[in-house]
């Protein structure tokens, strides 16, 4: 039994977030990547990113901290070497995306659009380091639908856009909203929370920490917007977790940072809902 989201087939409901998987290369030690509902990469930009300084990551009570600054190797070594070693290893791969102006994010999606093994873009409107980062600050829900449809017009038709909004109870409901009406097909719900480094430097806080909070964000876009193709994400970390998010409303859901503690949580949760699934189908 398969998921629609928002045209986007899925085997299961459960789904690697962005930024926290690697290339797949490092899950892939640890699981078959076909297993997954879905496997999102990295944000890809059009140039390379070196990333921000180090520490980029630190443990905080009940989650982590980072400010990674969208490190990636840039869209034309994505497509030579990373997009196809992730289609071989058999897994659905949604590309997240971010880039530093409106024409950047149309050309990511042109190239993207033409790429075999693509099966959605993502495009990451929530990084919480994004103004450090330099990409395009989209934190206006108007900016950030403006940025919808820039991808979704060069886009092929029937390739599903995922937008990934922030976290933010007080405008999630807006941003939601608006990014489905400018051409998305269904909305991550969310990211990792705006927080700091011990030095200052801005960073996202993720983990469980966050859990209640993306859920309840979860909630109130579910109530809001009863159609709309729902991925929520925050804190998930065993079945229980990922049970809750699917009851309040989401279509499916993302694992983080419990990757970084235990690489096999996705696959292991993938395997538990597509039996549950099985079962009560
Ligand atoms: C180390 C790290 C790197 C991340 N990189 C990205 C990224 O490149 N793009 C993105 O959209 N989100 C990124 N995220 C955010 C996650 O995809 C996820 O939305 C967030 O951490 C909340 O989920 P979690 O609590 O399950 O980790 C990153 C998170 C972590 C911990």
């Amino acid at each position: 039994m398969s998921i629609d989201l928002g045209g986007l087939t899925l085997a299961n409901p459960v789904m690697v977030a962005s930024g926290c998987g690697g290339t797949g290369r490092e899950l892939a030690a640890y699981v078959d990547l076909h297993e997954l509902g879905a496997f999102v990469t990295r944000t890809i930009t059009l140039n390379p990113r070196a990333g921000g300084p180090v520490p980029r990551i630190l443990e905080t009570p009940s989650g982590l901290v980072h400010a990674v600054g969208l490190q990636n190797p840039g869209l034309e070594p994505f497509l030579a070497s990373e997009l196809p070693q992730l289609v071989q290893q058999g897994a659905r791969v949604v590309v997240s995306i971010a880039g530093t102006t409106l024409g950047e994010y149309a050309e990511l999606a042109r190239r993207l659009g033409r790429a075999p093994g693509v099966a959605a873009v993502e495009v990451n409107l929530s990084s919480p380091d994004a103004v450090a980062s330099g990409v395009l600050d989209v934190r206006e829900p108007f900016h950030a639908a403006n940025v919808v449809a820039a991808v979704h017009r060069e886009l092929p038709r029937g390739l599903p856009l995922l937008a990934k909004v922030r976290p933010d109870l007080i405008r999630v409901v807006e941003s939601a909203r608006t990014v489905l009406e400018a051409g998305a097909a269904a909305v991550v719900v969310g990211n990792a929370l705006p927080a700091a480094m011990p030095d200052g430097r801005p960073a996202g806080l993720s983990g469980p920490a966050i859990r209640p909070l993306a859920l309840r964000c979860v909630t109130e876009v579910r109530d809001a917007l009863p159609d709309a193709a729902i991925v929520g994400c925050g804190g998930i970390a065993d079945e229980a977790d990922a049970r809750s998010f699917l009851a309040a409303g989401a279509t499916a859901v993302q694992v983080g940072t419990a990757l970084l503690h235990d690489p096999t949580t996705a696959a292991r949760l993938a395997r538990a809902l597509t039996t549950d699934r099985e079962v009560i189908g």
